[in-house]
Order: structure tokens, then C-alpha cells, then sequence
């Protein structure tokens, strides 16, 4: 299993370009179910998350081409309408499948996710709000089982802001008769980027951005092409890494738009970025100042970006109050950050950072992606060399996350 080795204390320095986001790329390749005609993508993430859900759709007939960062998708036939268990358990945005299945072919198999490393994370509201919409849903032997014959118009209120949720719906809605009506739905950019594909491919969506959207159903769905949406995670987790090693970085390729609440959170700790169009630059030369917060859906903190400010908080000049508001159990890199030297309390879903602290290398494992990205940070910081373990985690997110931090001077290889 690979490893990941870092020599932390060296400034990053340079010009990095960023990816594709992952979590535009996945609801999009599943839009691709819901024509027969092909759907050209760009600027697509070369990740093992994009390569679980092409083998997923190739299992249900979907043909898939990938030419550098450009993949065209061909759903001609649906042979087999189905998300296995062995599928869904590697990556829970299989569930993404749902939708668009069950519109495209009037029925759809699609494994129940389970737990996972990060919390309980139910699909109670894609299935609720499928009923809404007139399909009849089974649950059998760990399988959501969902027909309809047409999807029709619904209206339908979210208990909660959830990211696949508002994206299974309105996939759905777009081939249902009639109009759907999403209300207190998620508004992150990457519901928008979906949105802005599927009215490409001919779908009729209003308001994708804010929590009501409006689909009227259309008989059929064309092709596209579409360019996957920057990465706004991957981008604050460098934005970050560039600030915690007192670094000077452009990113290039970016949406600076996506990134308010990352890019206030640090200049609060004194971190400044300027943008140039889709650059940012970020510069650190000061002391870094403890800043507190709260993750919440768009346009609040992402919780993805949390772990990672965790780690620059293991170094500001005092302490700070990191509170997890959207997943039960997102603390779990606190354990490793300790044993890098980081002074962290945790009292329910909120941690105590001491800042200050002079982080030394040690052996630590990665629990989840971006508790992974949040160990890659405090190894940078690290004085020695800190060995993380299972980067699987690290790989199903980041595109070549070692190598674009060699280019910025970072001492990091990947080790077998
Ligand atoms: C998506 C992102 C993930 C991000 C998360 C929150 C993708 C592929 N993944 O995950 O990176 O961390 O948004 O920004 O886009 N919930 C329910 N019932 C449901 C659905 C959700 O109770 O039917 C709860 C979840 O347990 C969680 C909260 O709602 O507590 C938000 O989850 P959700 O937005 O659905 O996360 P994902 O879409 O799985």
C-alpha cells in the first residue's frame, strides 16, 4: 500500500494549475444515463473516484472514452439498471446513479451506502423525495429498489441541505412529466455546474444556486459537451498549504467566487490572497492569527476545507474553536494531528485548537480524504520526515497532489 513521505519546514513557492472538481465531475457523469446521445466532458479530474464511477457506468452499458482531460460518455443502451453493493460501499456517490436510472429506464437497483468513516450519512431524502415524484420504492436486502413508469412534477421541501440529494432530484426532474419544485436545496456551485450541464444536454432548471429550483420536465435529453467546473476544495487545500508554510503561491484555473469563505477565513488570520482573474495569489510573511469557525452548507465554510484549517491552527499565535456542524464524526484527524505535536481538545462536535505549537514529524494514517489533505498540511509544517499511511484516501480526490507540491518546492514522494 502506498505511503506518503514528507520533510516538512520548506516554504511552497510557484505556480500551480488546479483540476477539475470531483464533486462536479461525479452527479455529471451520471447526467450522462439520461441520454442516448453522447456527452462530451473537459477539464475532467483524473482521479480514482472518476475511475469508480466510469466502471460503475460501464457495468450498466454506458461506454466511456477518455482522450487527456477531455471523457465522452455514451449511454446508447442502459443494459443493466444497477449500483452493486461492491460499487456503492468504495464510493457513496454511486447513489448519484439513482436518479437518472430510474428517469432514463423506469427502474433502478441501487446498493444502500451504509455507514462510513465520517458518519451515518442516510439517503433518506433522494428516496422521500423519488416518492414524491410517484416511484414506488422497495427496500430489499440492502438494495433500493425504485419504478416508475414516468417520473411526474412534485413539490418537494428538504429536511436538510443535502449536496447528492438536491442533485438525484433534479436529475430525476428533468425527463419527469410536468414541473418539480426543489425547495431548501443545496446551493453549492457544484449543484449549479450540474445544472448548467444538464440545460446544455436540453433540460429546462431555474435557480440552481439558490435553495428553490425549478425543473420543468422535458420528453428527452441530447448530447453536450461541458466543462467540468475548477476544483474549490483542492484549491483552498493549497490556498491553505501555501499559507501554513509561510509560502507564496498562484493558483492558476481557479473560481475565486466559489472560494468566499475560505479566502475570509484567512485573511481574519492574516493570510491576504489577491485574484487576477481565475488566479489567486496567496503570500504569507506575517504571524499567522487564530481564527474560529463553523462548518455550514454553501456559502458557509465548507466542511471539506475543515480539517485542513485545523492544521494551520496547530501553528497560529493562539487558540481557536473548530465547529462541525454537517457530518457526526469529521474529528478523526485530530488523533494523527497529535501525534504530530498539536494541542487539540475535542467536546462533542467541536474542537479546541491550541495554536503555537511546534508540530514534529511522526508515523500517521489517513482516515478519510480530506482528513488526509489535513495531515498532508501538517506534515509540510512538520519538522523531519512524517510517513502517512492508506493515501488511497488521498488519491480518490486529489490529482497527483504529490507532484504539484514537488513543483512548488515541497519535499514529498510517494513510497510503495
Ligand atoms: C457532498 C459531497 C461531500 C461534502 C458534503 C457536504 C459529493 C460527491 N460529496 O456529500 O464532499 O462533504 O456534500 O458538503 O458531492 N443527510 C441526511 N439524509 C439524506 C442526505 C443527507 O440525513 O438523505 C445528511 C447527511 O448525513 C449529512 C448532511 O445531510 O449530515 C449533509 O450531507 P450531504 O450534503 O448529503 O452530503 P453528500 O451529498 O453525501
Amino acid at each position: 500500500m502506498d505511503k506518503l513521505s514528507i520533510t516538512g519546514g520548506f516554504p511552497l513557492h510557484g505556480e500551480v494549475r488546479v483540476s477539475g472538481a470531483k464533486n462536479a465531475a461525479l452527479p455529471i457523469l451520471c447526467a450522462a444515463i439520461l441520454t442516448p446521445e453522447p456527452l462530451v466532458l473537459k477539464n475532467v479530474p483524473k482521479l480514482n473516484d472518476v475511475h469508480t464511477m466510469r466502471s460503475l457506468l460501464a457495468q450498466m452499458g454506458v461506454r466511456s472514452e477518455a482522450e487527456d482531460d477531455a471523457l465522452t460518455l455514451s449511454a446508447a443502451d442502459i443494459d443493466w439498471p444497477l449500483a452493486p453493493y461492491e460499487m456503492v460501499k468504495t464510493m457513496r456517490a454511486s447513489i448519484l446513479a439513482l436518479g437518472p436510472l430510474l428517469a432514463r429506464c423506469g427502474e433502478a437497483r441501487v446498493s444502500l451506502p451504509g455507514g462510513c468513516a465520517i458518519g451515518l450519512r442516510p439517503v433518506d431524502q433522494h428516496i422521500k423525495g423519488l416518492q414524491a415524484m410517484g416511484a414506488e420504492i422497495d427496500l430489499d436486502h440492502g438494495y433500493i429498489e425504485a419504478k416508475a413508469k414516468r417520473l411526474s412534477g412534485a413539490h418537494f421541501v428538504f429536511d436538510m441541505v443535502t449536496v447528492t440529494g438536491t442533485e438525484n432530484l433534479m436529475m430525476a426532474a428533468t425527463l419527469a412529466s410536468g414541473r418539480t419544485v426543489l425547495d431548501n436545496a443545496a446551493r453549492e456551485p457544484e449543484v449549479v455546474d450540474l445544472a448548467d450541464c444538464l440545460n446544455a444536454m436540453g433540460a429546462v432548471i431555474s435557480g440552481a444556486g439558490t435553495d428553490r429550483i425549478v425543473i420543468e420536465g422535458v420528453s428527452r435529453l441530447s448530447g453536450a459537451t461541458h466543462a467540468i467546473m475548477p476544483d474549490r476544495i483542492e484549491t483552498g487545500t493549497f490556498l491553505v498549504a501555501a499559507a501554513a508554510t509561510g509560502g507564496d503561491v498562484a493558483l492558476t484555473g481557479t473560481r475565486p467566487d466559489t472560494l468566499d469563505a475560505v479566502l475570509d477565513k484567512l485573511a481574519e488570520a492574516g493570510v491576504a490572497a489577491t485574484i487576477d482573474g481565475s488566479t489567486i495569489r496567496i503570500k504569507r510573511n506575517g504571524r499567522l492569527k487564530s481564527v474560529s469557525m463553523r462548518t455550514a452548507p454553501y456559502p458557509g465554510f465548507p466542511t471539506d476545507m475543515q480539517a485542513q484549517l485545523m492544521a494551520l491552527m496547530t501553528v497560529a499565535d493562539d487558540a481557536a474553536m473548530i465547529t462541525e456542524t454537517i457530518f457526526e464524526n469529521r474529528m478523526m484527524h485530530v488523533q494523527e494531528l497529535k501525534r504530530l505535536g498539536a494541542a487539540i481538545e475535542v467536546e462533542g462536535n467541536t474542537a479546541i485548537v491550541r495554536g503555537a505549537q511546534k508540530l514534529t514529524a511522526a508515523n500517521v494514517m489517513a482516515t478519510d480524504l480530506r482528513a488526509s489533505a489535513g495531515l498532508v498540511i501538517a506534515g509540510l509544517i512538520a519538522e523531519g520526515e512524517t510517513v502517512i499511511d492508506r493515501i488511497y484516501h488521498l488519491d480518490r480526490g486529489y490529482e497527483r497532489i504529490e507532484d504539484k507540491l514537488s513543483a512548488l518546492g515541497a519535499r514529498i514522494c510517494r513510497v510503495s
